[in-house]
């Protein structure tokens, strides 16, 4: 359903490269409920950002449902974001009257 494949992600700031994904490799099965951990600053947020669409990763494939999305564009990330993922932040953009569940399905 969701495959990471070699993924890697730097971010520069100044002279400054953090290599927050390095190579990673995973699978998800459809209906699998996974939890991730790691220490702070290990790229939990950085691999969410990149499932979710909301970042790019550098190099690397991340398949969706079968389908590559290396050539992937703005667009074509657009419409993931909009009809096949629900992000959920820890503490923004929630809407408060809604259950977990509403929030998630709401996008
Ligand atoms: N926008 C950014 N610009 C520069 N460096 C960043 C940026 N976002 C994250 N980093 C760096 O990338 C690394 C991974 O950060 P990330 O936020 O993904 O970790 P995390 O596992 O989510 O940590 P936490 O448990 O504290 O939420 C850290 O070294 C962090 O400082
Ligand atoms: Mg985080």
């Amino acid at each position: 359903m969701l495959q990471l494949k070699h993924i890697f992600k730097s971010y520069h700031v100044g002279d400054t490269v953090t290599h927050a994904l390095d190579d990673v490799t995973i699978s998800f099965r459809d209906q699998e409920f996974v939890a991730i951990l790691g220490p702070s600053g290990s790229g939990k947020t950085t691999m969410l950002n990149v499932i979710g669409g909301l970042d790019r990763y550098d190099k690397g494939d991340l398949i969706i449902n079968g389908k590559a999305t290396k050539n992937f564009k703005e667009t074509d990330w657009d419409a993931y974001r909009n009809n096949t993922v629900g992000f959920i932040f820890q503490n923004y953009n929630l809407i408060p009257h809604l259950s977990i569940m509403d929030n998630v399905e709401l996008g």
